[in-house]
C-alpha cells in the first residue's frame, strides 16, 4: 500500500468531495438528534500543503494549487462553495498561517469534527500504520471521536446500527488496487442490510468512464434507495491527465440537498477546469419517489 493523500491534498477531487462533506454535515444537523460519522478511510486528517510536494522517494509536483488553491482569492462563491472555503480558512488560521496562500489543509476527519456538535460521534478508521498514528495525535484531545488503525470496509459494518440510530458514511479509498470498485458495493450492501437508512457518500475517480458506469451498475444492482452522483471533470475525455474528474455517488442524501449541490458543481466545474472539457453534472441513479 504507497498511497499517501499527501501529495493530493487540497486538489480538485478533495474540493468536491470535502465541499459535499461539508454540506451534508450541516444537513444532518438540520435534526437536533446527533448522528454518527463514519470515515472508512480517514487518512492523516491535516496535511501540510508547503510539504506536499516532498514524498518519501519522488518530488511531485503539488496538486492543491489547481484546486483549493483556485478558489482561495475568489469573492462571491456560491454559498456550498463559501462555507467550505470558510471552515479550510479556520482552519489554516488556527495552525498559524499568516500567509495569503493555504498551507494547513484539513482532511475529512477535521472537517467533519469542527462542524461536530456534542451530540455528534466520529469513526474513523485508517489502516496505513503512520497515517493512522499522525491521525491518533490530530485528535489526541478531541471527545467524541474514535480513531482505528483497521480495514475500514469491515470496520464499517461494526458501527451500524449506529448508537446514534442515524449515520453519515464517507468512503474514500485510495482506489489503487483493481478490486476497489468492488470491495466498496460489498461494503454498501452489507452496511444498508444493517443500517437502511444510513447516509452514505462514496467518492470515486473519474480514470475511465466504462469503469465508472461499471460501478453504477453494480451498485444499482444492489436495489438501493434514493441515490445520485455528483461528477465534476476538469479536462475532456482525450486529455492526457489520467484522472480526469472525480465523483460522489450519494445514497439516502439528505431531502433536496441535491438543489443546492448541481448549481454549486457547476460553479466548480467553471472555477477549476484545466482545459475545454470542465463540467459538471448531476444524475439520479435511483430517484426519490
Ligand atoms: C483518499 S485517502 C483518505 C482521505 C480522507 N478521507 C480525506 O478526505 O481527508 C485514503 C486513505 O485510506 C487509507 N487506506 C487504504 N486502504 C484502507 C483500508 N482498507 N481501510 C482503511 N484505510 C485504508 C490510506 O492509507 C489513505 O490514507
Amino acid at each position: 500500500m504507497n498511497y499517501r493523500h499527501h501529495y493530493h491534498a487540497g486538489n480538485f477531487a478533495d474540493v468536491l468531495k470535502h465541499a459535499v462533506l461539508v454540506r451534508l454535515v450541516r444537513a444532518m444537523q438540520r435534526k437536533e438528534r446527533g448522528f454518527r460519522y463514519v470515515d472508512t478511510h480517514a487518512g492523516r486528517g491535516r496535511y501540510d500543503l508547503a510539504s506536499a510536494a516532498r514524498g518519501d522517494t519522488l518530488e511531485r509536483k503539488p496538486e492543491w494549487p489547481e484546486g483549493i488553491g483556485r478558489l482561495w482569492n475568489r469573492a462571491a462563491l456560491p454559498e456550498v462553495l463559501a462555507d467550505y472555503v470558510a471552515q479550510v480558512k479556520a482552519f489554516d488560521q488556527k495552525l498559524g498561517n499568516l500567509e495569503s496562500t493555504p498551507r494547513f489543509y484539513p482532511g475529512s476527519p477535521r472537517l467533519v469534527e469542527a462542524l461536530a456538535r456534542p451530540q455528534d460521534r466520529l469513526s474513523l478508521f485508517e489502516k496505513q500504520p503512520e497515517e493512522a498514528e499522525a491521525l491518533r495525535l490530530e485528535f489526541a484531545f478531541s471527545l467524541g471521536v474514535g480513531i482505528q488503525s483497521t480495514d475500514g470496509y469491515s470496520g464499517l459494518k461494526g458501527q451500524l446500527p449506529a448508537p446514534e440510530k442515524r449515520a453519515l458514511v464517507l468512503i474514500d479509498p485510495p482506489f489503487e488496487t483493481k478490486d476497489e470498485f468492488a470491495q466498496v458495493v460489498a461494503s454498501v450492501d452489507a452496511a444498508l442490510r444493517r443500517a437502511p437508512a444510513s447516509t452514505i457518500a462514496i467518492w470515486y475517480p473519474l480514470t475511465e468512464r466504462a469503469r465508472v458506469d461499471a460501478f453504477f451498475e453494480n451498485l444499482t444492482a444492489l436495489a438501493l434507495p434514493p441515490t445520485f452522483a455528483l461528477e465534476l471533470t476538469v479536462v475532456g475525455p482525450a486529455h492526457e491527465m489520467k484522472m480526469k474528474g472525480s465523483g460522489l455517488v450519494v445514497i439516502n442524501p439528505p431531502w433536496q440537498i441535491d438543489r443546492e449541490l448541481e448549481p454549486a458543481a457547476v460553479s466548480l466545474a467553471e472555477v477549476l477546469a484545466q482545459d475545454q472539457g470542465g463540467r459538471a453534472e448531476l444524475r439520479w441513479l435511483v430517484k426519490e419517489a
